[in-house]
């Protein structure tokens, strides 16, 4: 018997971990599918390469960063913003693979969320000591869909905090194939990532993969 691509990936689900009401750790939810999805990576990547974002305050991002959607998410001295084409190449972000429209759904339904319609993969690169500061995810129009956030590569240490940014995180550690889902009452909870560790992954080489998929429109 040949199970298709998601009822396999179904059956990694014997762990998974409710960290408060609407946000759930689904872990190794992705491995199933991690050879598709690093060849996705590759086409996406030589058409619109990793970059190092300036932020509105004039610093370097130290996170690498591409998109893959209909929008792709952008930094630069006027501000935040989701941008339908690459500054870079001033063409369109490259389309949403399959693998990862599919992925992303099946991961919102797998934490409470149907019908999730992402139209932004944001795509994080880290390497050694590349770090992602407290934030919230609020460029969208609107929060009513979920955040699905997919760990690739060599592990990292998340950061869940509270609803204000004084709320003490807590650290969830994430390895290669995690996927993390938030929304409802916990779509604006604060998040970031600690310094990532040198490693090495067989996929990835020293580097920390992230798709963040949301609806940005
Ligand atoms: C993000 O918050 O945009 C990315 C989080 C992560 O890299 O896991
Ligand atoms: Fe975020």
């Amino acid at each position: 018997m040949t199970l298709s691509l998601f009822e396999d990936a179904a059956l990694y689900q014997a762990q998974r971990e409710e960290l408060c009401p609407g946000a759930t750790v689904l872990r190794g939810f992705a491995a199933p599918n991690e050879a598709a999805i690093f060849e996705a990576l590759g086409y996406i990547t030589a058409q619109a390469p990793f970059r190092h974002l300036i932020t509105p305050g004039g610093f370097r991002m130290s996170v690498a960063m591409t998109n893959c959607g209909s929008y792709g998410w952008v930094s630069d001295l006027t501000g935040y913003r989701y941008d339908a084409t690459d500054p870079e190449s001033g063409k369109p972000w490259p389309g949403m693979p399959d693998v990862f429209m599919n992925l992303a759904q099946a991961a919102a339904a797998s934490g409470g969320f149907d019908d999730f319609e992402p139209d932004v993969c944001l795509i994080n690169r880290y390497e050694a000591g590349a770090r992602l500061s407290l934030h919230q995810d609020k460029n969208e129009r609107g929060f009513s869909a979920p955040i699905v956030s997919v760990s690739l590569g060599i592990p990292a240490v998340f950061l869940w905090g509270g609803s204000q940014r004084k709320d003490k995180p807590v650290r969830i550690p994430l390895a290669h194939g995690d996927v993390m889902v938030w929304g409802g009452p916990a779509r604006l909870r604060y998040h970031g990532i600690l310094p990532v560790k040198e490693g090495c992954h067989p996929l990835s080489g020293a580097h920390r993969i992230n798709l963040t998929f949301r609806k940005a429109v």
